[in-house]
């Protein structure tokens, strides 16, 4: 089955031809960087206009490069949620109309289980009961996946994702925009024992992360050890190169250590790591050691695929339509998606009063 793939759930418009789920054809990704840049930080407002601008030519691009024609197109697979509003608004809008002019079926993808999908390329196939870690700029979590299209939470963040916390440290730093590429680059030339920052605990005992802690804990050793964020231009100095090791060490071990203690209690076969933060090879290597120790195979997608992208949304979106799933025009896009359809635990952490902000 040809798949056409549409993601513009934040600030990339991607589209992406893929046949069977399993073979890209083509992937084409406009990224918003630099039109966010000097904000050091995505604007809503901006990012959906630029989508609006550039989901035609993108589609248009995927196509040529894949070498087919829109009526050689089965199914369109598009980002439903989560993600921004009027991001969303626009892929969706976009993918529901070209699948009803050409008639054939559409279907709504979480973004998440597309980065979930995202190493069904470049890697054997995964065997199930699977743990995957997702950690982007927008997401944390730890996923247990008894089979295909099963999806437990069994670790999230409580407030800030991972890669949020290297895009505001950057931002604190005088750092480009995004931070997490900057970080790991000056992390390799400074030295992570010169300074030691605390994991946080959760007090209820869950295997829950937390980076806000982090957060304000480096934000409290700039301002005692008087450390001046970059102006343009300017050269980094030892004191931030060790900074970024520190806190790149710090958010690595938590994340790396939990995937590590929760795949001891359930029993993977599969491990996955994916999402914008994967493309950290510190983050990598970690995680490949971590395997080794548990003997378990883990998973990556190639750099290209672990930030946004709409193969891993066609892929995504295959297995659902594989299982006969369709989406009818009422779809519409829904920013508070979630990715939790086995053994749902959402009433017993209500009771208990825990709170998340994603
Ligand atoms: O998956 P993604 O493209 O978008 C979201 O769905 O959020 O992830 C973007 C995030 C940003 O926060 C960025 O700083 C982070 O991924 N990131 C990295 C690296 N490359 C991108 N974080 C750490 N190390 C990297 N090399
Ligand atoms: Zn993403």
């Amino acid at each position: 089955m040809l798949v056409l793939g549409i993601e513009s759930s934040c600030d990339e418009t991607a589209a992406a031809v893929v046949r069977d789920g399993r073979e890209i054809l083509s992937s084409v990704i406009a990224s918003q960087i630099e039109l966010h840049k000097p904000f050091g930080g995505v604007v809503p407002e901006l990012a959906s206009r630029e989508h609006l601008e550039k989901i035609e030519p993108i589609v248009d691009e995927a196509l040529e490069r894949a070498n087919v024609s829109l009526k050689e197109i089965e199914a369109i697979a598009v980002t439903q949620g989560p993600g921004l509003i009027g991001s969303l608004l626009v892929g969706v809008c976009y993918g529901k109309a070209l699948a009803f002019g050409l008639d054939i079926p559409c279907i709504g993808v979480n973004h998440i289980e597309g980065h979930v999908y995202s190493v069904a390329f470049e890697n054997p196939p995964v065997e199930y009961p699977a743990l995957a870690l997702i950690v982007s700029g927008g997401h944390t979590n730890l996923f247990f996946i008894p089979e295909a299209g099963k999806y437990k939470v069994v670790s999230r963040t409580r407030d800030d994702a991972a890669g949020e916390a290297f895009d505001k440290v950057a931002k604190m730093l005088g750092l480009e925009y995004p931070g997490g590429p900057v970080i790991e680059k000056l992390a390799k030339e400074g030295n992570s024992n010169n300074i030691k920052f605390p994991i946080a605990k959760i007090s209820d005992g869950r295997p829950d992360f937390s980076f806000s802690g982090l957060k304000t804990a480096v934000a409290r050793y700039v301002r005692e050890n008087e450390i001046e964020p970059l102006a343009k231009g300017e050269t980094p100095n030892q004191a931030i190169k060790d900074l970024c090791a520190g806190f790149q060490a710090t958010v690595i071990k938590s994340l790396v250590g939990t995937m590590e203690k929760l795949a001891v209690e359930l029993v993977p076969k599969t491990l996955i790591v994916a999402g914008g933060v994967a493309c950290n090879n510190a983050l990598r290597d970690a995680a490949q050691n971590a395997a080794g120790k548990l003997n378990l195979p883990v998973y990556f997608p190639s750099k290209h695929l672990s930030t946004d992208n709409a193969a891993m949304i066609a892929a995504a979106g295959n297995f659902h339509l594989e299982r006969g799933e369709r989406a009818d025009l009422r779809m519409t896009a829904d920013v508070t998606m979630r990715l939790q359809n086995f053994e749902n635990e959402d009433a017993a952490l209500k009771k208990k009063k825990v709170r998340y902000r994603l």
